[in-house]
């Protein structure tokens, strides 16, 4: 090339990069760190990650400081500045091994009154038993000090909830889960699948709907996500059992009726007791479950398509829900899915004043549905953004989401796969593997705990009673024939019968 023509071209680079440089380096921050485009109706947004490293992050609260506060199941409170990841842990809890961990937290919005912060944890004391324990800490000097012990009780192996929420100023709700006991959550006598309502002191107000009782409604099973939107309403999403996963809308007394009622009442038993309890049937139920944890209310423009919608993450679902609701708060008008399977586990989201959603990974918990990627568990921001760096994803409804092909492959990854894992492999410990098991092989025992569950081990193997009987043969027969397993075929007559004689 002509050294002229080169010095020419040289200093063109030069100038434009001098007269672009201060819009060019703010976008590249941000742009860089694009991983993938969504496209909504009008809005384009893009998904990048703020914060990475962490190990199973389970409340992300967007803090008065404008930094994300963090609970990490081993026990960390860490804030972080979501504008360059930087990290302060201004917390570590004693605790040990799971199942302890440090799960629901609240940061109160008004520091300078209330420098609080209430945390719930689980921990085994000195006397052998592991505790739910709820703690307000002090907010002083960048480090969280002043412990105050609100409430403990005793907790389950699982099902430990949970989520906080200030209900106006001065109320706390804490959304426990049923510690694996169904029949507490209909006991008022029992912190179990209950939604409990203190002060700040964690003492029981003189307003809760229950006289001199911490509960303000009942009837969970395990809760792991909780709102309060602006306008006073309060949203809970639960996991069910092998079927029925919920959201429900939640009124003070009110009876969600777990156990007897699992999702929406819809048959004869459920009838009756509704009839006689006078339960509250949720706004929206899933089955297959989703496994819906962390829950926030969208009331930002920022993204109009979203705006009064309650945003739900997934750790069975991998992805983000987006629950449009209608003008009056009480019925979901628009169901969709985001980002499904391409982050993993989804435990928790915060958002942020000017509209941002953050959502947090949660792939090294106890139940890991991929292997965790080399950044994992991260912190990801969901933000409007003006071009895309890759062909933008799209929703899913509901409809597409669930596969409606009845194939023994496809009942497995629905309804076996969250605990019995590819190849039937199991997890150890935990979920028995299905390749070489004897249940597997013999007809009757298979049947039955298909039909009947099992709650012989520490861990719960669901009833599959629901499934129709064609479902019950692809199954069976998938199982039986799948993971190195050659055991014949059961035919159908042989399962109606089976079940005609339990009846
Ligand atoms: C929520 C987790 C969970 C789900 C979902 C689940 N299982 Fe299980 N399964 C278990 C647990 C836990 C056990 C052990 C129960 C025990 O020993 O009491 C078990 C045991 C079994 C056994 C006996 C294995 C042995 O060798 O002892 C079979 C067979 C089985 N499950 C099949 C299935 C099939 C088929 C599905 C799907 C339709 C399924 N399971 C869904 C948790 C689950």
């Amino acid at each position: 090339m002509d050294i002229r023509v080169s010095l020419f071209l040289l200093r063109i680079l030069i100038a434009s990069f001098l007269l672009g440089s201060c819009q060019f380096k703010a976008q590249q921050i941000f742009n860089q760190e694009i991983e993938e485009n969504i496209k909504l109706e009008s809005t384009l947004l893009g998904v990048s990650v703020v914060a990475d490293s962490l190990s199973v992050p389970w409340e992300l609260v967007w803090g008065p400081d404008d930094w994300i506060w963090v609970t990490e199941e081993r026990g960390y409170v860490t804030r972080i500045n979501p504008v360059n990841g930087e990290k302060k842990v201004i917390l570590r809890l004693p605790i040990g091994k799971r199942p302890e961990g440090a799960q629901a937290m609240i940061v109160h919005p008004d520091q300078k009154q209330y420098p609080y912060v209430y945390i719930h944890y689980k921990r085994v004391k000195s006397d052998g038993i592991r505790y739910n324990i709820l703690e307000r800490y002090t907010y002083q000097n960048d480090t969280l000090v002043h412990p105050k012990l609100l409430l403990e009780y005793v907790a389950g192996r699982g099902h430990t909830g949970s989520r906080l929420a200030f209900q106006g100023k001065e109320r706390i709700l804490w959304a426990t889960g049923d510690q694996a006991i169904k029949e507490d959550t209909q006991d008022l006598s029992s912190a179990n699948g209950k939604i409990l309502r203190m002060d700040l002191e964690g003492n029981i107000p003189d307003d809760n709907p229950f006289p001199r009782s911490y509960v303000y409604a009942f009837g969970f099973r395990n809760m792991q996500g909780m709102v309060v939107t602006p306008q006073g309403a309060i949203y809970t999403s639960e996991h069910g059992d092998a079927t029925d996963d919920e959201v429900n809308l939640i009124v003070p007394k009110g009876n969600y009726g777990y156990p007897s009622i699992e999702g929406m009442v819809d048959n004869d038993i459920e009838r009756e007791f509704a009839l006689k309890n006078n339960t509250i049937e949720p706004l929206v139920a899933w089955t297959p479950t989703i496994a819906p944890a962390g829950l926030d209310y969208y009331s930002s423009e920022k993204i109009p398509e979203w705006t009064n919608s309650l945003l739900l993450t997934m750790l069975k679902g991998q992805g983000l829900r987006v629950l449009t609701l209608d003008k009056t708060g009480k019925r979901i008008e628009r169901e969709e899915v985001f980002l499904e399977k391409l982050y993993g586990r989804i435990r928790d989201l915060c958002i942020s004043p000017a509209g941002d959603i953050y959502i947090a990974t949660s792939n090294h918990d106890w139940n890991p549905m991929t292997s965790p990627s080399e950044r994992d568990d991260r912190i990801l921001r969901i933000a409007r953004v003006n071009s895309a760096v890759k062909t933008p994803l799209t929703a899913k409804s509901r409809a597409e989401e669930t596969i409606s092909e009845n194939s023994g492959e496809i009942i497995y990854q629905k309804f076996c796969f969250s605990c019995h894992k590819a190849k039937g492999a199991g997890l150890e410990g935990i979920y028995p593997a299905l390749a070489d098991s004897k249940v597997v092989r013999d007809k009757e025992k298979l049947l039955h705990i298909l039909l009947e569950g099992s709650s012989a081990g520490d861990y719960a193997m669901p009833s599959f009673k629901f499934l129709k009987d064609e479902e019950l043969f692809e199954i069976i027969n998938y199982v039986r024939t799948s993971f190195g397993n050659k055991a014949d075929s059961l035919s159908n007559s042989e399962i109606v019968s089976y079940r005609n004689q339990k009846r």
